[in-house]
């Protein structure tokens, strides 16, 4: 009996004390996706970026909760400038993080914050005024002629120590205030950094290093990984002659510079240095956040991009794909690397595929605000798993005058929903556009035709009014059971094959077709389909061609909502 109550009373204590840890916002894997726990359950940023400066005054960010909120994000990501927070050496406020985090508490939202610490789209230009004054203790990179950038050298230690103490005081700061309550669940480490201009550092500590041994932390962990290393490094790495010691240009080879291919890794060995030094710089600063309180911590990229395909042009030492397995082996406080995406829907998705890599999930911290937002944000949390999604400037338009207002209203129904089907092959993520009107996938046994939608016949009739011709559509496809599916979104049609033809049932017809809603993760239906709106309108509902393909369309509603339709096939002879 004693023996039954002292495994008791441990056990008690036990899920008390790790209940308690692990209830902190902390990334968990799940197979081959990775999902973000708050309050100890999976969530789904759906989020926005506030600009710039609009954290760096408490009145002025007062009304941004309640916009953001009324455009249904869930989190907001916003700025926290080294400068204000430590305005003299060793004298810190808090009080715009205080702000921001009673605001956004206040409106039921989470917030990522975003460390303007060092740098800053390349520059140093959040640094406190004692950092900018003193180029000595703080030096600058340089350029081949000896000539300061404005930047801060990634090589110094002295700045490494003063952002990385600035940094863990913000952290000891936010878990005191915030731990219980859980509004602040990510943390970016700097912004967009590197250099502009040439592919590295030309300081003479950089130098110096670039000529010397590539360091050992990184030479063991390519060994220790050489099954497991990602194909650029380990194709340069191995035409090389995977050497153990060596300088950069030893080991990874000699520069090659392609102007016509922007794809192409130009300046690798002088890149890869400098991203050695970036990710230990800001590895260390993650590091000393997280001895005070370890929430998940990302960096983000300037990306390599049509126009700006070679480090340098992009800022050189920023988080690009094909430099991962550095931030891996220096940084390992550094959960992930980050995209901030503003170009066209082609380069976009290349850049997504090329994230979405073993070991990172997807996690967009800001994409071009507007239509191709609203649409893409289906794309990348059905294709991709993605943690987050978040237009830059989401305070820019008014809830009504967003797009991405009405994809959020829809997605936050289905989150639970999403969070479930991830990394199962049972979710397909959905995005045409009037250049690539077509994606064809196979799911649940059927193969798939998403088309964009063009206008409807009640409209040619003349009984519906004519709709502006749709550009692109965005949308979620979840197979539910056999034959059975859920679809979010607006604006495209799906066409159905089984994969299989069963001649003892070669027809397909639907058996249901209802448009409802979730609450609280449960579905709520709010119309049963049939007649006009199911397969008897031939606009919108279901349409079989020969009665061997299953046509889904949307019907559209007058305001332009999205929503949510569930419906199985059955088939017959
Ligand atoms: C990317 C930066 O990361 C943001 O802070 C902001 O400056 C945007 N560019 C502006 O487009």
């Amino acid at each position: 009996m004693k023996k039954i109550f002292f495994l008791v009373v441990v056990s008690i204590i036990a899920t008390f004390v790790f209940g308690q840890k692990s209830s902190i916002p902390h990334l968990e894997k799940n197979g081959n996706t990775t999902r973000l726990i708050v309050q100890g359950k999976p969530f789904l940023i759906l989020g926005g970026e506030l600009h710039n400066s609009s954290t760096s005054g408490a009145a002025y960010m007062r009304p941004l909760w309640d916009q953001m909120k009324r455009k249904n994000l869930n989190t907001v990501i916003a700025a926290v400038y080294w400068e204000m927070v430590e305005p003299q050496e060793g004298k810190f406020d808090f009080t715009l993080i205080d702000s921001m985090i009673y605001g956004a508490r206040k409106s039921d939202l989470h917030l990522v914050i975003l460390w303007f610490g060092t740098w800053k789209n390349g520059y140093s230009m959040y640094v406190p005024g004692w950092v900018k004054n003193n180029t000595t203790r703080y030096p600058r990179a340089k350029n081949k002629d000896g000539e300061s950038f404005q930047m801060i050298s990634a090589l110094s230690n002295a700045a490494m120590k003063a952002d990385a103490n600035a940094f863990k005081m913000l952290m000891k700061h936010i878990r005191t205030i915030d731990e219980k309550f859980q509004t602040v669940i990510t943390v970016q480490i700097e912004n967009e950094m590197g250099i502009f201009g040439p592919p590295r550092d030309y300081s003479d500590d950089a130098n110096q290093a670039f000529n010397n041994q590539v360091p050992d932390d990184l030479l063991k962990y390519l060994s220790a990984n050489k099954a497991k290393l990602q194909p650029e490094i380990d194709s340069a790495w191995k035409a090389n002659g995977n050497k153990t010691s060596g300088t950069w240009e030893e080991v990874f080879g000699k520069s090659t510079y392609d102007g016509k291919n922007w794809q192409a890794l130009s300046y690798l060995p002088e890149e890869l240095f400098t991203v050695y030094h970036y990710a230990k710089f800001t590895g260390t600063v993650a590091a000393a956040g997280k001895e005070a309180y370890p929430l998940p911590m990302y960096v983000n990229a300037w990306i390599k991009q049509p126009g700006m395909g070679y480090p340098g042009k992009y800022p050189a030492g920023g988080p690009i794909p094909h430099t991962l397995d550095i931030w891996h082996a220096v940084a390992p406080a550094i959960d992930f690397i980050s995209p901030d995406i503003y170009v066209s829907q082609k380069d976009a998705r290349y850049t997504i595929e090329q994230y979405h890599r073993p070991g990172n999930p997807v996690f967009i911290p800001e994409f071009r605000p507007g239509p191709q937002s609203a649409s893409e944000a289906f794309w990348v949390y059905g294709q991709h798993d993605a943690i987050c999604f978040s237009p830059f400037g989401i305070d820019q338009t008014k809830p009504e005058d967003d797009p991405i207002t009405k994809t959020y209203a829809v997605l936050s129904q289905v989150t639970d929903l999403i969070l479930q089907n991830q990394g199962k092959g049972t979710m397909v993520g959905i995005y045409v556009d009037s250049s690539e009107k077509v994606q064809t996938f196979q799911l649940n046994g059927y193969t798939v035709k998403a088309e964009l939608m063009g206008g409807s016949l009640a409209e040619l009739a003349g009984y519906a009014p004519r709709t502006k011709p749709v550009t692109m559509a965005g949308g979620i496809v979840i197979a539910m059971g056999p034959d059975e599916f859920i679809i979010v979104g607006k604006d495209f049609s799906l066409s159905m094959v089984p994969l299989e033809n069963d001649p003892a049932k070669p027809l397909l017809d639907v058996e249901y077709l209802d448009e409802g809603t979730f609450n609280n993760g449960k579905w709520i239906t709010t119309r049963r389909l049939n007649g006009d709106e199911g397969t008897g309108g031939g606009d919108y509902g279901f349409g079989f061609s020969n009665n061997k393909t299953a046509v889904m369309r949307f019907q559209k509603n007058a305001n332009g909502d999205c929503s949510i339709i569930r419906y199985k096939i059955y088939k017959y002879k």
